[in-house]
């Protein structure tokens, strides 16, 4: 099958406090979303990828080697989630040829190519979808009034869920469209998908595709990208 992706990276970055949103800064010689699609576009069997970006971004324009036909830039909202469902909405005249659909965040740009063949592979059967995701390996705690711990939380079943998300394209879509709706608080597609009653799948993933979103995690992927390439 060809793949469609979301890559949305319409946020503003509040968490890095750069002087620009956290997409547009530099690893090594290229921005944190230039690797990123970079890394989407080696994909094998990709049938395009849709980049929700704020209405007021500056930046896209200056980016020339993500003239690729393959890349289509549209508007994205004031949430996450609204702007993954502008992606989506955006696809729907290409429905036809549209089963599955993943989401991925612009901000993890250390994701490999084999890691997003497996998820694929392993999720060819389901009537739904899933998402990559690694078990949980610290010691948790449940914290009261900031400081007093309450329990240490049994973490045999967490994971922590990563990106890219895939699940059959009109599924996450009316999901999202119906949690947007009611005002719920949806973090990632799962989410709207875990809402309205469907029991999607994890697979395991790398811990190197980390999510940048303080300015620690800048030196990490660089660490990460470098290593990679080893
Ligand atoms: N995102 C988006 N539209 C929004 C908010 C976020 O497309 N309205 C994107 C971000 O650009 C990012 C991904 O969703 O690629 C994951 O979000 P997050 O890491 O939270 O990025 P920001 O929202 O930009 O960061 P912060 O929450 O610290 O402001
Ligand atoms: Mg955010």
């Amino acid at each position: 099958p060809r793949y469609w992706f979301v890559i949305p990276a319409a946020g503003i970055g509040a968490r890095m406090g750069a002087g620009k949103p956290k997409q547009y800064l530099m690893l090594g010689d290229k921005t944190i979303l230039e690797h990123t699609l970079l890394r989407i576009l080696a994909l094998p069997g990709l049938a395009g990828i849709v980049v929700p970006l704020s209405s007021e971004d500056s930046y896209w324009t200056s980016l020339t080697i993500l003239q690729h036909p393959l890349v289509h830039t549209i508007h994205g909202g004031t949430t996450r989630a609204d702007s993954v469902l502008s992606g989506l909405d955006y696809l729907a005249d290409k429905s036809h040829a549209l089963d599955w659909v993943l989401v991925h965040d612009a901000a993890r740009p250390c994701v490999t190519v084999e890691n997003i063949q497996t998820l694929c592979n392993e999720l060819s059967d389901s009537d739904i979808g899933g998402i990559l995701a690694v078990p949980v390996s610290d010691t948790l705690k449940q914290v009261v009034n900031k400081k007093e711990i309450q329990t240490t939380v049994d973490r045999s079943a967490l994971w922590q869920a990563q990106t890219p998300q895939m699940f059959r394209y009109k599924l996450l879509r009316d999901c999202l469209t119906q949690t947007i709706a009611n005002n719920e608080t949806i973090t990632d597609e799962s989410s709207a998908i875990e809402l309205c009653g469907y029991k999607p799948l994890v697979v395991e993933g790398r811990a190197d595709n980390i999510k940048i979103t303080r300015p620690d995690d800048l030196l990490l992927a660089e660490f990460i990208l470098q290593q990679q390439q080893k």
